[in-house]
């Protein structure tokens, strides 16, 4: 600031001449009408209005002035930083009101557009239909236990009595992760679960495990290299076969229907002794379709029954392998073909139909998502 000045000197003070004033006004007007968005007057502001712009430093000037000038030139200064002020405020409320209404018409939600466009997915019939399965089995009291899919060949085949030269155990049926030197294998079944319940569990134990299982099939209409099994497993004081049955009766009538016959074929599996095929009766034709001259029924083939997959009593030397005495506990187990169940159940032809992960194929299931 310019110390006071007695005697008045024109060149000094030009700042607070009127046509200067009226010309850093006029400027200001000027630059504040071609402001064209927000952060333009900003600058604007402060080049005209701020603490720098000319106006400001002539109202410093006035300190210059003889005392008789400086009412007059501050009125002056006064009304031009009114004058831009004033500009300022109805430029800012005009950009502003013109921000609002830009910001209103880009985030527009046109709420008659339709909103379903991307396809919802829908659980797969086999995840679905393996819940309900072991469903039936918690119902009973069963928990349901998981193990690991790539699996220890220790769990998969050597607790399972399989002998080592066991024709499972070679590359023709078994994926193998690293070589077959490396003992770790994509598990062939649910079955080593059964061992690590064994292993992990207080006795008594029952328990149910859904799950995916892998063998080296082709994939065609009735086989998948990857595939779902339900295994079930009891081990208890005093189990025989007729629990083992009355437990897959109880399934059958929860699952397909009450009233529905099962049977025990003989069959053979190095962890179960005796071991059994399980049948259950036709739902749709009861049977009925294999008298002479009946209506040919499509689930069964016309055979009559059904075929759920393999079970029998626990090897008491898989007992033994968990630690297990078989002189005291017995165990029957039952490993069930969940892809098997979808087809016959739900008529699927196709084993194509599962793999190829076509929502066309599962929506029709229900949206359980
Ligand atoms: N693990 C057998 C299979 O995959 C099925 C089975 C399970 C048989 C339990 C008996 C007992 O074929």
């Amino acid at each position: 600031m310019s110390a006071p000045n007695k005697s008045y000197d024109p060149v000094e003070v030009s700042a607070l001449q009127p046509e200067a004033l009226d010309a850093a006004r006029d400027e200001a007007i000027a630059a504040i009408a071609a402001a064209a968005d927000l952060e333009e007057l900003k600058k604007v502001r402060l080049a005209h209005a701020g603490d720098r712009s000319p106006l400001a430093l002539a109202n410093r000037e006035i300190g210059a002035l003889p005392p008789a000038a400086r009412a007059d030139a501050g009125r002056r200064i006064g009304a031009a930083r009114a004058a831009v002020g004033q500009a300022l405020k109805a430029r800012q409320a005009e950009l502003e009101e013109e921000r609002d209404q830009r910001v209103l018409a880009e985030e527009t939600v046109d709420v008659t557009l339709p909103w379903d466009r991307a396809p919802r997915g829908a659980r797969h019939p086999l995840t679905t239909l393996q819940e309900r399965m072991a469903d039936v089995f918690v119902s009973m009291g069963f928990e349901v236990a998981e193990g690991p899919e790539v699996e220890a060949g220790w769990f998969n085949f050597d607790a399972l009595n399989f002998k080592p030269d066991h024709p499972a155990r070679t590359m023709q049926d078994t994926f193998f992760v690293e070589s077959e030197d490396t003992d770790l294998v994509l598990r062939t079944h649910t079955s080593p679960v059964q061992v690590r319940a064994m292993l992990s569990r207080p006795l008594p134990v029952y328990v149910v495990v859904p799950g995916r299982t892998y063998r080296t099939d082709e994939l065609d209409a009735t086989h998948s290299p990857v595939f779902h099994q339900l295994e079930g497993l009891a081990v208890d004081e005093g189990l025989t076969m007729a629990d083992l049955r009355g437990a897959i009766d109880a399934f059958v009538h929860g699952m397909f229907g009450e009233g529905l016959g099962t049977r025990f074929r003989p069959s053979y599996f190095p962890f179960t002794e005796p071991s059994a095929e399980v049948d259950m009766q036709c739902f749709v034709c009861r049977g009925g379709s294999v008298e002479p001259g009946a209506e040919p029924c499509r689930t069964c083939a016309s055979e009559g029954w059904i075929e759920l997959g393999g079970c029998g009593m626990v090897n008491p030397r898989v007992l033994v392998a968990c630690g297990i005495d078989p002189d005291r506990y017995s165990g029957w187990a039952f490993g069930l073909g969940v892809e098997r169940s979808l087809m016959f159940r739900h008529g699927v032809e196709d084993m194509h139909d599962m793999v190829e992960g076509d929502v066309r194929f599962t929506l029709p299931f229900g949206m359980e998502i």
